[in-house]
């Protein structure tokens, strides 16, 4: 996934095009006047000084973006702050402190960490791979908000699938319709992606089929993985033919000038016309969780092949018809999901019923047509924000409506302050890994799989519930961490919990 967000971070370098990224401007010195605790003022005084005179000029000839509704005039000085705790995704370039003026008001956001225990600090953003309880910001100070940015597997922190975990989060963007600022789709470029005619038409496939090519494709090669996908796939292997390239389940040599694109997500012609020659593709996704919906499931579509799917159980949901994908958990058993496959695969009418949705005509999702027509973020595309300045974005105006409404409250305590909003299980909320085939107590002890995932699941659930003791007693050293798991276990012993 590094690679989408390698693709979309250009846009933020396109100051020239300022109008296309909503952000930039001249930073002033921060100097943090409502800051109640003296010692903090004097230490943090100097943090905002511009790294050069040059940088301060550049800055102070860019002029900035307002989104249409910004009416903020207020001053950098004025304005709250939004910290990045994650540095290495900061979406600005250069330096390491910007000005944002979104759709309704505007923000200064910083991935400079001196700023943490600022009043004017109203939130901190993190990226969820990157997260770890043992180095969270504490003591958590009860006017910032935290903010959660995860598009990636939920295999890389399942610290967030669990309640105690994401709970400690008030905004998130995730791949979960529930989330505050979703991104579902984000694999997804647009509907034309979809509705691109077919590459190998089915007369040249049955061709293809009838020289020896199989029927299904598998290109895997992740294989350690929470979904276990591999399970599954050896036991289908058993029932029907397979070509699986890839480091996983390999029984196929790739050409020789396409073995750098085995992994490939992008979009390189020689791998795409490879790989569009089978009537099948296995799409497993690497974990398994409502929503999370990758390039293996859309890449197949685009391409006109049939997608054989396990990943998000929901995934019918975003599907063009109801008819465009073989879902795995449909079927009893992999036999009987092999049969099936062989059924399609000697009757051209029914497999390629499975591609009527290529004529736009028959596309009724509402759900799918109405997120891709709404999202304000886009996908490889310049003329749209990306979703890290998005979600940015998002958080801005949200900080903004919470601090006026606490404003107007201390004003005239008539009026009712916003209530407060905390992230839930629907954020995220992945279920405990399970074997890919078969049962977890038959699997033997020494089984990799077994030895890993579950454990790590059940692990970061100690940890959120210690990060979230550590919080619950304003402690300030995330190190404690470790103890607090401990007590809580220990307690949990004597039956106190
Ligand atoms: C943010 O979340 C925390 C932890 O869940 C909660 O205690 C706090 O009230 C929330 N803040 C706001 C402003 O909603
Ligand atoms: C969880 O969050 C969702 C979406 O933000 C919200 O609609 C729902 O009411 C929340 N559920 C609970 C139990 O608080
Ligand atoms: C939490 O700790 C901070 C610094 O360690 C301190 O300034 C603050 O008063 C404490 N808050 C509470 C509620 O004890």
């Amino acid at each position: 996934m590094m690679l989408v967000r390698g693709r979309l971070m250009p846009c933020v370098c396109l100051a020239v095009l300022g109008l296309l990224c909503w952000v930039w401007v001249s930073f002033a010195s921060l100097a943090d006047e409502q800051l109640p605790m003296e010692a903090w003022e004097a230490a943090n005084h100097a943090v905002f000084q511009p790294q050069s005179a040059l940088s301060e000029m550049e800055f102070a000839s860019i002029s900035s973006y307002r989104g249409p509704g910004n009416n903020d005039h207020r001053s950098n000085k004025e304005l709250p702050i939004l910290l990045w705790w994650s540095g290495g995704l900061f979406p600005h370039f250069p330096g390491d402190t910007e000005r944002i003026d979104c759709a309704r008001s505007s923000c200064l956001v910083t991935s400079n960490r001196k700023v943490q225990m600022y009043k004017r600090t109203a939130s901190i953003i993190f990226y969820g791979t990157d997260f770890r309880a043992y180095e969270a910001p504490l003591p958590r100070l009860k006017h910032q908000t935290w903010a959660l940015f995860h598009e990636e597997s939920p295999m890389n922190n399942y610290f967030l699938s669990h309640g105690p975990g994401i709970r400690l989060f008030n905004y998130t963007a995730t791949f979960r319709r529930e989330s505050d600022y979703p991104l579902t789709l984000q694999w997804l470029p647009s509907l034309d992606y979809l509705l691109r005619p077919t590459s190998v038409s089915l007369e040249e496939k049955n061709r293809l089929r009838r020289e020896g090519l199989a029927p299904v494709l598998y290109m895997q090669s992740h294989c350690d993985v929470p979904s276990n996908r591999d399970r599954y796939v050896q036991e289908l292997m058993k029932h029907i033919e397979v070509d699986s390239y890839g480091k996983c389940l390999n029984n196929k040599a790739m050409p020789g000038h396409l073995e750098d694109t085995s992994t490939a997500t992008g979009e390189n012609p020689n791998f795409m016309n490879f790989v569009a020659r089978y009537k099948f593709h296995l799409a497993l996704e690497n974990g398994l969780c409502p929503d999370y919906m990758t390039e293996k499931l859309w890449r197949p579509l685009h391409q006109g092949c049939v997608p054989i799917y396990r990943g998000s159980a929901l995934v019918a949901d975003w599907m063009p018809t109801q008819h465009s994908v073989i879902i795995i958990d449909d079927f009893p058993s992999p036999k009987a999901l092999a049969d099936f496959i062989k059924y399609l695969d000697e009757n051209d009418e029914e497999y390629e019923k499975y591609l009527q949705f290529k004529n736009p005509k028959t596309i009724a999702n509402t759900r799918l047509l109405e997120a891709l027509e709404t999202r304000e973020w886009g996908v490889n595309d310049m003329s749209k924000p990306n979703y890290l300045n998005g979600f940015e974005c998002y958080v801005c105006d949200q900080e903004n409506m919470r601090l006026a409404s606490e404003k107007a409250h201390k004003k005239a305590r008539m009026v009712d302050p916003l209530p407060p909003k905390m992230a839930n299980n629907s954020h995220m909320g992945c279920p405990l890994p399970q074997p890919g085939y078969g049962d977890v107590q038959d699997l033997p002890e020494d089984d990799g799989w077994l030895q890993i995932w579950p454990q790590d699941y059940w692990q970061s659930l100690d940890q959120a519930e210690g990060l979230e003791s550590l919080i619950r007693h304003n402690e300030s050293d995330p190190s404690l961490l470790w103890k607090h798991i401990q007590n809580i276990a220990v307690s949990r012993s004597r039956g106190h919990h």
